[in-house]
Formats: C-alpha cells, sequence, structure tokens
C-alpha cells in the first residue's frame, strides 16, 4: 500500500501494511532472517512487515532484491546511495526511502492514534512543553502522541547520522496550525551542535487510526 506522494521529499517512497501481514508466509532473505531467529511471533511479524515495506520501497527507487541488514545499533543498514526509516506499531509498519542525492537522514515513526498515557506524556515532554501543547486545540490529550513520535522521528535521524542518543528532554517540538509540518527545537547544546549543517523539515499525517511522523535532514 501506499502513502501519498511526498511532495517535499524527492525521489522518496514510502511504504506502510496494515498488521498483522494477511497472504503466504513471507520468507526474508537469509541475512535478515538471522536477525529474528530468537524473538517472539508478534516482534518476528512486525520485523518482517517492516522489512517487506522497506524492500518495496526500495525496489521502486531501482534496489530491487536488497537485503537491509541491521546496524549495531538496531538501525537498518541500507544500500549504498539510499538512507531510510522503519517503524512499526500493533497496527501496521511502515518504512520510507530516498536517494542520498537529496537526504542526510531520515526518521518515520508510526503509533496507533489515541492519547499518550499521562506517565509517558511526563516522561518525554516537560513542564514547559506540556504547558505550549496543552494551548493547542485538542489540548495534551491530542498532541502529546505526536511530539513523542516527533521525537522517536529525531532519534532514528540523529542516531545514525551523528552516533548521538539524546534524552527527550534534550529537544522540543511545535506543531503548525496551518499545515502538516512540525519543526524540532533544539533544548542542549550537544543538541544543538547535532542539528546544525542541516535543513529539518517535520510532517504528521493521520490516517485510518494511525498517526504518522516523518523528518528528514537535508545537508546545508
Ligand atoms: C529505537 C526506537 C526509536 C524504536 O522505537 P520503538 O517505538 O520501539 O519502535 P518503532 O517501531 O518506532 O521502530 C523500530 C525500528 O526503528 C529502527 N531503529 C532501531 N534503532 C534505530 C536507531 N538507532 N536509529 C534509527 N533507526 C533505528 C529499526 O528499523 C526498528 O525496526 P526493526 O528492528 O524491525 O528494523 C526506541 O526504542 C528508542 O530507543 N528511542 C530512543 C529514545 C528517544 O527517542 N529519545 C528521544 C530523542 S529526542
Amino acid at each position: 500500500m501506499s502513502l501519498r506522494a511526498i511532495d517535499w521529499l524527492p525521489d522518496s517512497v514510502c511504504r506502510w501494511t496494515p498488521l498483522p501481514m494477511a497472504g503466504e508466509a513471507i520468507v526474508l532473505p537469509e541475512a535478515e532472517a538471522e536477525l529474528v531467529v530468537d524473538v517472539a511471533e508478534r516482534r518476528r511479524g512486525h520485523f518482517i512487515a517492516g522489512r517487506v515495506c522497506a524492500r518495496a520501497a526500495l525496489a521502486e527507487l531501482g534496489h530491487v532484491d536488497a537485503v537491509i541488514g541491521r546496524t549495531a545499533d538496531g538501525a537498518p543498514a541500507w544500500p549504498d546511495g539510499v538512507i531510510g526509516s522503519i517503524a512499526h506499531c500493533g497496527d501496521a509498519a511502515v518504512a520510507i526511502a530516498a536517494s542520498t542525492q537529496h537526504w542526510a537522514a531520515l526518521g518515520i515513526d508510526i503509533e496507533i492514534d489515541r492519547a499518550l498515557p499521562d506517565d509517558a506524556a511526563a516522561y518525554v515532554l516537560d513542564e514547559a512543553q506540556c504547558a505550549r501543547l496543552a494551548e493547542l486545540p485538542g489540548g495534551l490529550a491530542r498532541w502529546a502522541l505526536p511530539a513523542f513520535s516527533a521525537k522517536e522521528c529525531v532519534h532514528k535521524c540523529l542516531q545514525p547520522l551523528r552516533g548521538l542518543f539524546l534524552e527527550f528532554s534534550e529537544v522540543a517540538i511545535t506543531f503548525s496550525m496551518d499545515s502538516d509540518r512540525y519543526t524540532v527545537e533544539a533544548k542542549s547544546a550537544r543538541a544543538q551542535q547535532a542539528m546544525a549543517g542541516f535543513e529539518w523539515t517535520g510532517e504528521l499525517r493521520r490516517f485510518d487510526g494511525l498517526l504518522l511522523s516523518l523528518l528528514a535532514a537535508r545537508r546545508l
């Protein structure tokens, strides 16, 4: 299944699938299957669905039969010339891939679109961020999950790009009320340093009871 074209992401392809995946058993390339030998069935299903989406996106970019390994940090290992990101939640898996010609890092996250529990919101958002989101239409109940999801995208971009593991408090997310866009603000010196030199574009989409966040970094 494809998502609406992402017009601001040239040469990118995004694919998603509902979970559990229907159809015959999917056979992964051996190098991928080895990555989920001793894991629970549910985790294996999510992994497979993510890889299926990623492979479909890569095929459309001309990388047919690609094998998507895993880095030591858990990130997908993309073929040369491509970057991307994978996510899954209880109901869906999604992947995006794009040419490195245009983008230095991509992050994607998918969540079931429901209010984030209060304790989780308190963990990922400090008081100032909670207060800002509470003022938006729908309040914290509507915006805490998107803020969490956007921060997951920050991690998925920055960790492979800079080898850096930021705390949730080190960035703040601001949502546009006129568009689907969001911006990421660095709140610590090392977040500022890590984000410098790139233009960051974030987008949020709600569809089919799901919430999808995307973040892309373009080298300045
Ligand atoms: C890695 C992490 C983002 C995964 O989130 P999750 O909700 O458990 O799972 P998701 O479905 O969203 O994403 C899982 C996918 O992320 C990808 N991933 C894992 N580690 C990654 C990393 N270091 N960099 C980029 N992508 C990574 C993988 O593709 C993984 O799927 P796979 O193992 O099937 O290939 C999360 O566990 C984590 O460590 N977060 C860090 C904390 C954070 O976000 N801090 C905020 C910074 S501002």
